[in-house]
């Protein structure tokens, strides 16, 4: 952070030796500094200083406005959202949803397929159906568009509506062009570039990784110390979602097409001449995939396949069916997340023999005691093997499981590794069944078992330093506050050094660090650059939205969903935070119960408790875990501790009804009638969302003065353009 206070006085660097006077100017100043540094940074692509000193601004203006807070001012640059550099992918939101298959592991389910699409399509018992039928890839979807011809976008799966835009990434892995020009001669029957010229194709397939290039990947990151992946699934995954594309340049991956989303004009009549239409236009397509016509077909390719995968360079974990003709697809259309038309066949789990070396039992966030069975390391189907999950104490008993003895496992996917069944005949003589505790092994207090709940639980709430440790690592989890550089080992780390016991701790790490006498920088595998990242992590999610607050603080039953249920009803965390206190503590004036009663009978009449009900989406599961939550005083110091430490962003729910509603907007260049900012809330607010590249899915891109690159993508792509005044107009129409 070379001279970039240079103009303070040493003695004022410190946030806490200024005066009221000195700090709003040194406010004043930070605010000018900063939004210099944001154009540069985001309107002319030019940084002067590196995201590390920019953070070091954007924090030491927050430690000022926490010592002053009413200098605080509305246009203060940690009110700005979003005018952090990107930390992130980007989100693409998928023109076509990214559909997921069904999966069939048995000769009738596959028999059963073809009953549904036959019944569905009202052909007769016998009617012949032909499908594609291709190897299942182990690797990771990805969707690339082109527009005339010219790779413009690529992006993750994600949820399936929603993915992240990993554009650069993918140029290294698939062509630039899908259209090569030929020098001689007309285009080949098929080749896209006899499309017209500002068409628009986008396909769907599997990157992945060989398993050749995997071995060598794990043998020189071994050399240099670095992470070993567990397959070569997880590496690909590992070398796609890289910020730094250059990484992903590095390694060697590969991808399959095996589909397409949206496309201008119909490739084919059929999955399997759009495939070949799309092997013209030089994309990968398996060279493995074969049409049937019948289940017979389809077993025969499936056995064939099974027993030659060791041959094929790249991991497969079973293979799709497609119903061939693209007008019967088109009539079957989807089932939830799945299309009608497809299935995978997967290959049977892969299987192993082991030993029960100890059988442990673990403390979950909600106080889930699951048996955990530790084993002798084993290889299954190319992965390591050391623990399976017991489920709970109904499966351990079922089984009969005990130490020593010998057990099969199953490996299938990602599933965690299970226990399938013992060989009694293995079993050790003085072998003792497996004796469930009653108290909590990390606390001692009591297990019990609610009503039908297979699950047994530790009662000590967060006095159990298992729950509380599982709490605060799902509190810096990816989709609760994320914070960078404070992952689960961190969390770990810190606890065991008592310098993080709750999530409030997190944010005055810092602070405290100021007087520790053993200070992080000055542990192994810590450097002040890294302590110094840490904490840029930790300040850059003192801001955070409503729901994710909701999420992060780990309520049972409150998943991400629900989280965003109430935080789109109740707006804001103060309004949240007193419906739930009106809910557990009823006015003297709406009963007959004391003030401060929490009993159920007190509540199920108690207008918050009703008006929490009326909620679409939420029942009364979740209505009680939140009554459970408010009504535990320490739950409400942590909400305390955490509120003077962070700002919670308001809720607002965007508009379904604007002329902006459902758009996707650019802006570029400077703005002179609002800030950048300001225009990007306000296209929020009418529903619209803002994105920093111009692609395929831009519905328009608003002209700031003197605007660039953005302009001539615009044009280039034919998104429609605006100006200032347009853009204007349009917001407040
Ligand atoms: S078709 C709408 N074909 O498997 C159809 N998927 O379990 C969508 N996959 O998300 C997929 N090889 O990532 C299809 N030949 C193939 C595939 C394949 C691998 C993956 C794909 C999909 C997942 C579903």
């Amino acid at each position: 952070m070379t001279d970039l206070f240079s103009r303070i006085s040493p003695d004022k660097l410190l946030p806490e030796r200024l005066n009221a006077a000195e700090a709003a100017q040194e406010l004043v100043r930070l605010a000018q500094e900063m939004a210099h540094h944001d154009r540069r940074y985001y309107q002319e692509d030019a940084p002067e200083i590196s995201d590390a000193e920019y953070d070091a601004l954007r924090h030491r203006n927050e430690a000022i406005e926490r010592l002053f807070p009413h200098l605080v001012r509305e246009d203060s640059p940690s009110k700005k959202v979003g005018a952090a550099p990107a930390e992130k992918f980007a989100e693409v939101v998928h023109s076509v949803p990214m559909l997921s298959l069904n999966n069939a592991f048995t000769e009738a389910e596959v028999e059963d397929f073809f009953v549904r699409v036959r019944r569905f399509l009202g052909l007769a018992e016998d009617a012949e159906i032909e499908v594609l039928c291709e190897p299942k890839i182990d690797g990771l979807s990805f969707s690339a568009r082109y527009a005339r011809g010219k790779f413009v976008q690529g992006s993750t799966r994600g949820d399936g509506v929603t993915g992240e835009d990993i554009t650069e990434n993918l140029r290294h892995i698939i062509p630039a062009r899908c259209h090569p020009e030929r020098s001689e001669g007309s285009p080949a029957v098929g080749d896209l570039s006899a499309m017209p010229q500002d068409d628009r194709l986008e396909v769907r397939g599997e990157v992945y990784m060989s398993r050749g290039d995997f071995d060598a990947l794990n043998r020189r990151q071994e050399a240099e110390g670095k992470k070993i992946f567990a397959n070569p699934r997880n590496a690909a995954a590992g070398s796609l979602r890289q910020l730094d594309s250059t990484i992903t340049a590095a390694r060697q991956l590969h991808y399959f097409v095996y589909g397409w989303g949206q496309v201008s004009a119909p490739l084919a009549d059929t999955q399997s001449g759009a495939m070949e239409r799309l092997k013209t236009a030089e994309f990968r397509v398996n060279e493995e995939a074969r049409l049937a016509r019948n289940v017979q077909e389809v077993m025969a390719f499936y056995t064939n396949l099974y027993e030659h995968r060791a041959e094929l360079p790249y991991d497969i974990d079973g293979v799709v069916y497609k119903v061939n003709r693209l007008d019967y697809q088109q009539r079957l259309g989807n089932v939830g997340r799945a299309p009608r038309w497809a299935i995978a066949h997967k290959f049977p789990a892969e299987q192993g023999q082991t030993i029960v070396e100890a059988i442990a039992v673990q403390v979950g966030r909600t106080g889930a005691l699951t048996p955990v069975a530790h084993l002798k390391p084993i290889t299954v189907g190319g992965v390591v093997v050391a623990r399976a999950t017991l489920h709970n104490k109904d499966e351990i008993a079922r089984l009969d499981v005990r130490v020593g003895d010998t057990v099969t496992i199953q490996r299938a996917g990602d599933v965690i590794p299970q226990v399938v069944s013992v060989d009694v005949e293995k079993r050790p003589a003085d072998s003792q069944p497996f004796v469930f505790p009653e108290t909590c092994p990390a606390c001692g207090s009591a297990a019990f078992r609610e009503d039908d709940d297979v699950v047994i639980r530790c009662s000590g709430g967060l006095i159990c330093p298992a729950q509380a440790r599982e709490h605060l690592r799902h509190f810096v989890s990816r989709n609760a506050f994320d914070i960078e550089g404070l992952g689960e080992k961190q969390v770990e780390l810190f606890w065991e050094k008592g310098l993080i016991k709750n999530p409030a701790d997190i944010f005055t790490l810092e602070k405290r660090q100021e007087t520790s006498a053993d200070p992080i920088c000055a542990w192994k595998g810590f450097g002040d650059k890294s302590v110094e990242n840490l904490f840029a992590g930790i300040n850059r999610r003192r801001v955070i939205a409503l729901e994710r607050f909701i999420f992060a603080l780990g309520i049972r039953h409150i998943g991400e969903g629900t989280a965003r249920l109430l935080a789109q009803h109740y707006g804001s965390f103060g309004a949240w935070r007193v419906a739930m206190m009106a809910m557990c503590h009823p006015e003297r004036s709406e009963g007959s119960h004391a003030e401060g009663d929490p009993s159920p009978a007190a509540q199920d009449d108690n207008a918050a408790y009703t008006a929490l009900l009326a909620i679409n989406g939420i029942g009364e599961i979740a209505a009680d875990a939140l009554r459970g939550f408010f009504v535990e005083k320490h739950n409400l110091a942590l909400l305390d501790a955490l509120a003077e430490e962070i700002r919670i962003q308001d809720t607002e729910r965007p508009r379904q009804d604007s002329a902006l509603s459902g758009k996707t907007l650019v802006f570029t260049g400077t703005l002179t009638r609002m800030t950048r900012q300001e225009a990007k809330a306000r296209a929020e607010r009418l529903g619209a969302k803002v994105t920093g590249s111009v692609t395929g899915n831009t519905d328009y891109v608003i002209l700031g003065e003197d605007a660039g690159s953005k302009r001539k993508k615009a044009e280039e792509l034919g998104v429609k353009i605006l100006t200032e005044d347009e853009w204007l107009e349009l917001a407040s129409s």
